[in-house]
């Protein structure tokens, strides 16, 4: 009896060191989650609405939300809200999640403007959220007041690339972004061809916004979404705002540049950055071509390995004008008579650009490198940028109408396309085919 009593006391004393130990490693553990349990049978309150659009209005604001991405690239951040905002009416904002099912406390927001707007009313606008330790958001809205509450009557959008972290998750070598279809384009002919050289070049990807398309290209896009090579996202930006028809606020008016090509191109990196190792921002009549290489891979592959720190590669615009394809250079190629729209292949000559004037190039980047684009080059961005040589690749740019005309001895004879032209022709007939807009098969 009177022995056991010491013994006793060691077990108490153990014990409790054990507790103690236990507790301060379980609060000292990195990364440790201190999740407050759920309230059992409490009620699901979130997202009440979420948004189907690709354009959402901002409730008590002047503003719209496009998307929201996961993005941990800027310190004390993890969610980026891409967004057209009215640029004097920017005001205090607080993001708000919805952590499976639950709403989120609010936290506070940074605002970044996109430099580029071109003295229109409204912008590219990026706001910054971080969520709270203790959620695992899956929607996220923005509030005029710091309560919560008045979330719930907002329109919620899911938050995307939540899988940033897992590289395997890439698939597509490359993306191509056309930024908008607009004024019901129809330029049938011209689309199937671009899209038909892209796919020979290695693209994997296409994504076009669409705000409005022609009866025929209507039927074109239709017959290409069976197959997961295209991507058509929604872009009704005239039923928000009056697209302006030009790029110069001063010149042309309207409420935002082009028809919002500059959100677009931004929305389109975000988009691709969790599955796409480039990405092509460029417009439906340009093509960005490698001249010393079969595809966009191989041409990659040798960039990449004289600048293995490079993320943005500056292509360089080469307008090949409208000019009567000259019969007696005896063309190989069928003429798709009736098809709407204009053959790019018979545009063989370039003019040689103007380097003493601003000349502009477009872009291929790997997505993770850029956090901000503009038109002609990108806005914020980490690693180097390289301008690629002319000779190795340039854009062959075939535009609708081309106002300045050089005199024929100033052009250059350029059949690049015809390369292409034996895998090219069964191609783009049969998606015309597929889409019911070619009569009489081209002959070739
Ligand atoms: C919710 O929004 C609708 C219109 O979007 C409005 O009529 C209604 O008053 C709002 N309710 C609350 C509680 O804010
Ligand atoms: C990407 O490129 C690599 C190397 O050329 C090729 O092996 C692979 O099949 C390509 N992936 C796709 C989806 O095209
Ligand atoms: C493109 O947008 C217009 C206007 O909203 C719509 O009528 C058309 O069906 C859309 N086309 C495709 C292929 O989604």
């Amino acid at each position: 009896m009177h022995k056991s009593q010491p013994y006793k006391g060691k077990i108490f004393l153990l014990f409790i060191i054990v507790v103690i130990f236990i507790f301060i490693s379980f609060v000292r553990s990195p990364g440790t989650n201190w999740s407050i349990p759920k309230p059992r049978g409490a009620q699901k309150t979130c997202p009440y609405q979420v948004s189907e659009q690709t354009i959402t209005p901002l409730i008590n604001t002047d503003h719209f939300l496009v998307s929201a991405y996961t993005d941990q690239r800027v310190n004390g951040f993890s969610i980026r809200i891409i967004g057209i905002f009215k640029r004097d009416a920017i005001q205090t904002l607080h993001c708000v999640f919805c952590c499976e099912g639950h709403l989120s406390t609010t936290t506070p927001t940074t605002i970044l403007p996109h430099s580029d707007h071109f003295g229109f009313p409204f912008d590219t606008t990026d706001v910054m959220c971080q969520v709270p330790s203790n959620c695992d958001a899956t929607h996220v809205t923005l509030l005029t007041q710091p309560d919560g509450v008045k979330a719930l009557n907002h329109s919620w959008l899911p938050i995307r690339n939540k899988n940033m972290k897992v590289e395997n998750k890439i698939h597509f070598n490359f993306t191509v972004c056309i930024s908008t279809l607009f004024d019901k384009y129809n330029n049938v002919l011209q689309f199937a061809q671009t899209l038909e050289i892209y796919r020979l070049l290695g693209v994997n990807r296409v994504v076009v916004y669409n705000t409005s398309s022609g009866p025929d290209l209507d039927r074109l896009l239709r017959s290409y979404n069976h197959g997961g090579f295209l991507e058509v996202v929604p872009w009704p930006i005239d039923q928000y705002l009056r697209p302006s028809s030009g790029w110069l606020f001063s010149q042309y008016g309207g409420d935002l540049h082009y028809f919002g090509q500059l959100t677009t191109l931004n929305e389109c990196i975000y988009r691709s950055m969790d599955r796409s190792r480039y990405v092509l921002l460029n417009d439906i009549d340009e093509i960005i071509m490698p001249y010393q290489h079969n595809n966009l891979m191989s041409l990659m592959d040798m960039l990449q390995q004289q600048h293995p720190n490079a993320g943005v590669f500056l292509i360089e615009n080469h307008v090949f004008p409208k000019k009567p394809f000259e019969q007696s250079k005896k063309s190989p190629l069928p003429t798709w008579k009736g098809v709407p729209g204009y053959n790019i292949l018979e545009h063989i000559y370039r003019e040689e650009p103007d380097r003493k004037s601003f000349h502009p190039y477009k872009m291929i980047v790997q997505p993770r490198f850029v956090e901000q684009t503009s038109v002609h080059d990108v806005l914020k961005m980490s690693g180097e940028k390289v301008k690629v040589p002319p000779e190795v690749c340039h854009i062959i740019h075939c535009p609708i109408s081309t106002p300045r005309q050089c005199p024929l001895e100033q052009l250059y004879v350029d059949t690049r396309l015809w390369d292409f032209k034996d895998n090219l022709i069964p191609r783009v007939n049969e998606m015309l085919t597929r889409g019911g807009l070619l009569k009489s098969t081209g002959k070739s």
